[in-house]
């Protein structure tokens, strides 16, 4: 038995209180209001069993205090639970902004005390009151915990068990990242409408303004029905992130302004489809409950340890590296192009965006169908804003090559990891096209390339084995006079000349060399998108490492160019079996299934590194798990990826036991053959997602468990990757 203290009983913590009686009999509840009458109600309707009209009272023998009041009374009944309490007790709270409340109790007890765990359910609404109370206002709600580092571990443990129990999921943040992320998501939304509302209100008309008003007012002014005080309170709660969220608001809404001033039905539209693309990417991820690795806050990844095998059939997401290209040759083909199996991943959707803030219509994606309306080779428009590609770095350098042939001039720009990437392999060659493109002095992004050049074509004898400056030159080469021609050191993959062919685009292509003669047209078609072997990875080491493994991977493109990592994984001893093999669109598609085998370290060929490049980090886990020495040479390029992936692997590697060095252009592992289990610890995948996801493979087969950080960017290339592990048996949990 339980004695929970409830201090307010308004919506939030009547609402607690019924769920606790609904779903723990035996906890008995002491609540606490200001008010005479809402305590007697609550008594009335048996949601507490005692009441006190005192902070003091309540809280006396209580196991845990929850404190739902608003929060600009936070100090004072902090001081009195402070006081109060028992020593054994657990206090937390249900504040909207967590650096007040932290700083409210910082006050009074000195610091941090280890026995409060801040929270947020994320579960209010309009409506407030103990008559609002609701036994199942929680159920499948998020509630985040802001715990501080001084916080007490079974303090956290008791909170969360206390939320789960009433039906909601649970995660953690740090306070800074809740005030932030909330200050967006939920107090800007709150004043826009109470303040739309009041715009309204002081009209002379407004009785004729509300008659008449329909779905679209009575939807978005929702929530200006909800309660002031308490609003009130966290507007000035969270003044800071407020204070940028509508500074943030308000120079967008300048902008629209203007532009419908100057009837500019281009910028409003592509402003619209900007805003519906986010929002039915949001609806999409929260409805398959991804959003937790959706948003750029750090999320961590929990693996414990593996007790039987990976298994199941599944299909990973589509290719990335084609999901890009079909959107930029859809758009610049005559006609309407539909892709099917498009990757809705935030590096794809990166480069929809960018088309979209050039005029062209782009319909979806929804359920991985996508239909682009091409504008044909010349039909861009210049775009109002700098081109943003997130963490995008095939958008960025692709993008290079179709914007050097452009009359318009343009900036491209990137997320942190992006910013750090180097450019100058595209800029460089695209300048002997006759291109004006600079990087920063360091090489790096923004790109700005000027418009109106004219293009002429040339051969470039590419310095480094990347499909990325290829494909660059020979959608530059569209727009050059004659041919441009391009050499590459070793095969990358050629998913550009495949579907430039596939859009009627003539391509030659003579051993290590692939050409084209600009000033032809692309004819619009259909695409099916593969799933992309660069996913399916991390499940093919999961399931060759793993004993008792056996798993079906469907639909995977199996393009040449890109099957280093199943001839790698075969040379190692993998039992994998390409089934079903067939061609989709140009590109080969096989089901693969993988079952449990001993792998044995082995020399990686270097003629294998550019076929494989994107998989070198599972790789690295697998050749953990090996037999005897695997070396990796040729690699240098992992060095410039979203991280620098050799050190990435060699950090974590290290920590969590195997026995790894890195080189400049790869590593030796001395893997610890079948009985070699990772030990348990924490890793860094300095938001990589391939790093993340690897080091969630060696979670797998550790003694305990890994923690990785730092996974936030799972869903740039892998946006169900937590939902599809989980399905095949990963025991894998998110926080933030
Ligand atoms: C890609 C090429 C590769 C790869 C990237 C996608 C592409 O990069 O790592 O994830 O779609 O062309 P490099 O060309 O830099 O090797």
């Amino acid at each position: 038995m339980k004695k929970l203290a409830v201090i307010g009983l308004g919506l939030i913590g009547a609402s607690c209180c019924a769920a606790v009686k609904k779903r723990a009999r035996d906890w008995k509840i002491s609540g606490y209001s200001r008010t005479e009458v809402t305590r007697q109600q609550a008594l009335a309707r048996g949601l507490i069993d005692h009441s006190f009209d005192s902070v003091a009272d309540v809280v006396r023998g209580a196991d845990l205090i929850l404190i739902a009041v608003p929060m600009g009374q936070f100090l004072s009944v902090f001081r009195d639970v402070e006081s109060a309490r028992d020593p054994n007790s657990v206090v937390t709270d249900a504040g909207s902004t967590k650096g007040s409340v932290v700083r409210d109790i910082a006050s009074i007890c000195g610091s941090i005390p280890s026995w409060f765990v801040p929270g947020h359910p994320i579960a209010g609404s309009e409506q407030s009151g103990l008559d609002a109370a609701n036994p199942d206002l929680y159920v499948d709600h998020q509630v985040i915990l802001t715990p501080d580092i001084t916080t007490a571990p079974d303090a956290v443990r008791v909170v969360s068990s206390f939320w789960e129990l009433q039906g909601s999921v649970v995660s953690q943040m740090d306070v800074k990242c809740h005030d932030e992320v909330l200050a967006l998501t939920s107090h800007l939304p709150h004043i826009l409408a109470f303040n739309l509302v009041h715009a309204l209100s002081d009209d002379d008309q407004h009785m004729e303004i509300f008659r008449y008003a329909a779905g679209g007012f009575r939807d978005f002014t929702r929530i200006a029905a909800s309660e002031p005080e308490m609003w009130r309170d966290i507007s000035l709660a969270n003044q800071e992130e407020i204070l940028k969220g509508i500074d943030r608001f308000a120079g967008r809404l300048k902008q629209m302004r203007d532009a419908v001033a100057l009837g500019d039905g281009a910028w409003i539209l592509r402003s619209f489809q900007r805003a519906r693309a986010a929002r039915t990417l949001f609806s999409s991820l929260t409805d398959r409950g991804t959003h937790l690795v959706m948003h750029s806050h750090p999320s961590v990844f929990t693996i414990t340890k593996m007790r039987q095998g990976i298994k199941g059939e599944i299909r990973v997401p589509g290719d990335k590296s084609i999901s890009h290209r079909s959107i930029m040759l859809g758009a610049l083909a005559d006609g309407v192009t539909t892709i099917d199996g498009f990757l809705e991943g935030e590096d794809a959707i990166a480069t929809v965006q960018a088309f979209r803030d050039m005029g062209v219509q782009i319909d979806g994606p929804h359920e991985g169908r996508v239909t682009v309306h091409g504008v044909g080779r010349d039909g861009l428009k210049p775009p109002s804003t700098d081109l943003y590609l997130g963490n995008s770095g095939t958008s960025m350098r692709l993008l290079s090559g179709i914007l050097a042939g452009q009359s318009f001039a343009s900036k491209l720009t990137g997320d942190t990891s992006l910013s750090r990437r180097p450019m100058r392999r595209v800029s460089d060659p695209l300048t002997g096209l006759g291109a004006v493109i600079t990087t920063s002095s360091d090489g790096t992004p923004p790109v700005k390339i000027s418009g109106g050049q004219r293009l002429t074509g040339c051969h470039t004898d590419m310095q480094v084995a990347s499909a990325q400056v290829k494909s660059a030159l020979l959608l530059a080469g569209l727009y050059a006079e004659g041919e441009t021609s391009v050499t590459e050191p070793a095969p990358t993959r050629d998913h550009t000349e495949r579907m430039l062919q596939g859009f009627g685009y003539p391509v030659k292509r003579e051993g290590s060399t692939a050409s084209v003669i600009g000033g032809s047209r692309l004819t619009a078609c259909h695409i099916d998108v593969p799933s992309d072997i660069s996913s399916a990875a991390f499940f093919l080491v999961a399931a060759s490492i793993v004993p008792g493994s056996d798993l079906t991977l469907s639909h995977v493109g199996i393009n040449p160019t890109r099957v280093g990592v199943l001839e790698i994984l075969k040379l190692m001893g993998a039992d994998i079996e390409v089934a079903n093999a067939r061609e989709i669109g140009g590109e080969p598609v096989a089901d693969l299934r993988v079952r449990y085998a001993p792998l044995r370290g082995i020399d990686v060929p270097r003629a294998m590194v550019p076929l494989a490049i994107d998989e070198f980090p599972v790789l690295f886990i697998a050749a953990c798990c090996a037999a005897g020495e695997t070396l990796v040479t040729g690699a240098e390029e992992l060095r410039v990826k979203e991280s620098d992936r050799i050190q990435s692997m060699v950090d974590g590697l290290k920590a969590l036991g195997a026995s790894i060095e890195g080189t400049p252009d790869g590593a030796v592992i001395r893997g610890g053959g079948p009985q070699f289990r990772f030990e348990s610890g924490t890793v860094e995948a300095y938001e990589d997602h391939r790093i993340a996801m690897a080091f969630s493979v060696a979670g797998l087969l550790c003694q305990g468990r890994v923690v990785v950080n730092g996974c936030v960017n799972v869903a740039t290339s892998f946006p169900n990757f937590v939902g599809l592990a989980r399905a095949t048996g990963f025991p894998l949990t998110v926080s933030l």
